[in-house]
């Protein structure tokens, strides 16, 4: 089997091309950098069963296929996961990553149209904004502020997902959406603003934990290899063209107790520093996966505090080394 993977070299990429690499695919991936980190990928490119190309998936496909000794192979699915996702990183980066959902996902359906190969379009829960139904079903439109600061991500997905769904019917192609809820789990960056590597490197550090708003906003959070298993099960199983599932971890924690729970397993005294809610913060999140349940039959097994654990363990092995995104977090939402 051959995936293509945009986004390789990012946190969900990354781990989706080891994980198809032990269940031996040959994997190309596609990534500019641009939030990304090369060390995701040491692993990867010590094999030969991977090739890494250096592009920008917002230019046309023939650009980021034409350094391969073949360019148009013909992969079994293509997944579309480049973007930025955290807020720090989209923010900055809004007009790109409005370019890469809008743009780059025509690219991705013009090169899968070509290659005749399966796309799988990672879209996000951000798709429903704030909800006013909940828990959130892949039937509800959403309440997306469509010229709010978040827009160029949640209005850049949403246009991504109605470009794909749109191809389904007009170009026969397969396609289908994955709307991913909250994940966690090593190789997320320290700095780059989301709610679980800020406390979990404010903990490491000594620090207090930055609550925002009353901390009684609530988020599911779902272990990066169970996000994975239903990604692949919604690329790989037969007759699924043109489905849109939810996958997350329906299990629901308010930021405060999220707080408490990383402070226990880093064994610090919890200390928190309450700051106000930045704009569009949604008050709950929380996926039904009754869809995934049904047609995939996947549903998460990881445990949240034993995925914090190992996410804990990664940046505390990590603790010494420069991250290359150590920024500031400018706010901590728990939201991507
Ligand atoms: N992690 C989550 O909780 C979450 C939640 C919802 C949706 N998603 C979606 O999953 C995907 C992966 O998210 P992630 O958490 O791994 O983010 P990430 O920032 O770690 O990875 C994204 C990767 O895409 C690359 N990229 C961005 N723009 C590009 C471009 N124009 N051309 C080529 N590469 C480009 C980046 O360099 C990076 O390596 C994104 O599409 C994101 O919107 C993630």
């Amino acid at each position: 089997m051959l995936a293509y993977i945009t986004g390789a070299a990012g946190f969900l990429g990354s781990h989706l091309v080891d994980q198809l690499m032990r269940d031996d695919w040959n994997v190309v991936g596609i990534d500019n950098l641009a939030t990304g980190d090369g060390r995701n990928l040491d692993d990867a490119r010590a094999t030969a069963r991977f090739t890494f190309v250096h592009a920008d998936v917002s230019q046309p496909w023939r650009e980021w296929t034409s350094s391969l000794a073949t360019p148009l192979q013909r992969p079994d699915v293509v997944f579309h996961l480049a973007s930025p996702a955290s807020p720090v990183h989209y923010e900055r980066l809004a007009l790109e990553t409005m370019a890469v959902n809008a743009v780059g996902t025509m690219h991705a359906v013009g090169f899968s149209q070509a290659a005749g190969s399966t796309l799988l379009y990672a879209s996000t829960s951000e798709s429903y904004g704030d909800p006013l139904e909940h828990p959130q079903r892949e039937s509800y439109w959403g309440n997306v502020n469509p010229v709010g600061v978040r827009s160029c991500y949640d209005e850049s997905k949403r246009y991504g997902e109605a470009y794909v769904t749109t191809a389904v019917r007009k170009l026969g192609i397969d396609a289908r959406i994955v709307r991913i809820f909250n994940t966690y789990g090593p190789r997320m960056q320290a700095g780059d603003g989301r709610v679980i590597p800020n406390f979990c490197v404010s903990a490491l550090r000594g620090e207090p934990l930055t609550v925002y708003g009353d901390g009684s906003q609530t988020r599911s959070f779902c272990y990066v290899d169970d996000l994975l298993d239903g990604i692949v099960r919604l690329a790989t199983r037969p007759g699924l063209s043109g489905n849109v599932v939810n996958i997350g971890n329906p299990g629901e924690f308010t930021i405060r107790e999220l707080a408490a729970i990383v402070a226990e397993l880093a064994e610090v005294e919890l200390r928190t520093i309450d700051v106000a809610l930045p704009p569009d913060d949604p008050a709950r999140r929380r996926p039904d996966i009754t869809k995934a349940r049904t047609l995939l039959e996947w549903e998460p097994k990881v445990a949240l505090r034993d995925g914090l654990q190992k996410t804990l363990d990664f940046f505390r092995a990590r603790a010494d080394e420069p991250t290359g995104y150590d920024c500031v977090a400018e706010y901590d939402t728990g939201v991507s």
